[in-house]
């Protein structure tokens, strides 16, 4: 695979030592762009979108071109800095447009927790900031975003070590939608355990739920494990109960937009009903996310709020039409798998486990 040419490696580690062959966002200084691959066009083809101004970032995440909510976080964190690079005013002007692109980016996903964590970073950064220089203040807004990146893929690689011992020799994993590579900076946070499982010599093998509405297992999920040489099959989400009953699934791993402070699991629609499955054939059921997914503000699950797409995501694959047209359909993106169903959840700061009780606070005390 061809990646656009940049100025420097990839923060990402693409096409480096690392496995993983593409990037979904990067940012070039030499131009000012904020390039993000076309996830809507995968696996058919491999496309980038250059963005020059805040709000074509933002459509971008709307529309889900980029996708995931930690990658998500990063190319809104790198928004911020095309609008660093831009605006020439004074301090005020300064905070006053980077509080604009900010109100606009924030509410363009509402579940995925990881976007208002880098906005507010950014936000913190810029008023540190303010007072200086345009192009100082730029360069201080940069460094910001690119930490945020790197931090991202190290806290994906940690996971992936730390989730790695507890994969079964020769287990088949089940995994719905897309936590990878195309989901973080860089290496994927469910798929960073299965990474580093089959880096670890683990025979194992991957079922892929295709993810309805947007297919994201079966574009996504499906693409970067077969890249990788890991072995994937695609199922559709009605198949996972079959597989279990069957004794074809060991262990199941998921990524997640938002956990509370009692450790329930906002994911991508459909995460609940593997995780009660799980429960119902005796399969761990486990979470490997980043500690800027965890929200200690949000007591439990029902305070998480859950994005409402279009019909149209539903009612049409592509551009076919599966739903008649007048029939409405429901479209909540993401639901909320509540603690008592998961075994662990692994973070760059350590694991816990809320089936035990144990709470994201318990991995506080480590700081
Ligand atoms: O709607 P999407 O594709 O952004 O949903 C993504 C997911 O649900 C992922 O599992 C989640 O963001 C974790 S990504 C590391």
């Amino acid at each position: 695979m061809t990646l656009p040419e940049l100025s420097r490696a990839p923060l990402s580690g693409a096409g480096g030592p690392a496995p993983v062959a593409f990037f979904a966002v990067e940012y070039e200084p030499a131009t000012g762009e904020v390039l993000l691959l076309e996830q809507r066009k995968l696996p058919g083809e491999v496309v980038y979108q250059r963005c020059k101004k805040p709000d074509e970032v933002a459509e971008a995440i709307r529309a889900m071109v980029v996708r995931g909510a930690p990658a998500i976080g990063i190319a809104a964190a790198y928004a911020l800095v095309l609008l660093a690079r831009q605006e020439r005013g004074d301090a005020k002007a300064f905070l006053l447009a980077n509080g604009v692109a900010s109100r606009i980016l924030g509410q363009t996903r509402p579940t995925a927790v990881n976007l208002a964590w880098a906005i507010a970073r950014m936000g913190r950064r810029a008023a540190d900031v303010a007072k200086l220089d345009p192009e100082a203040r730029y360069e201080a807004m940069r460094e910001e975003a690119e930490a945020i990146h790197l931090e991202d893929v190290a806290a994906c690689r940690a996971m992936g070590a730390l989730g790695a011992p507890d994969v079964p020799e020769g287990a088949t994993i089940l995994t719905h939608c897309n936590a990878g590579s195309l989901a973080t900076g860089g290496y994927g946070t469910a798929l960073g355990v299965i990474r580093a499982a089959h880096e670890q010599g683990k025979k194992i093998r991957v079922l892929a739920d295709e993810t309805r509405p947007y297919l994201q297992g079966a574009r996504l999920t499906a693409w970067e494990l077969h890249m990788d040489e890991i072995p994937v099959e695609v199922i559709t989400d009605g198949m996972a109960a079959h597989f279990m009953q069957r004794g074809e699934v060991q262990w199941c791993v998921v990524g997640s937009d938002r956990i509370a402070a009692n450790g329930d699991v906002a994911n991508k629609i459909g995460t609940y009903g593997v995780a009660v499955l799980a429960d119902a054939h005796d399969i761990p059921f486990t979470v490997a996310a980043p500690w800027s997914t965890i929200d200690l503000s949000t007591p439990d699950g029902a305070g998480i709020p859950i994005e409402e797409r279009s019909r149209d995501e539903v009612a049409r694959i592509g551009e076919a039409r599966i739903v008649a047209d007048g029939i409405h359909c429901r479209h909540p993106a993401f639901d909320v798998t509540p603690a008592r169903l998961v075994h662990a959840i692994y973070t760059e700061r350590g694991v816990f486990r809320p089936r035990d009780g144990e709470t994201p606070r318990a991995l506080l005390k480590k700081d």
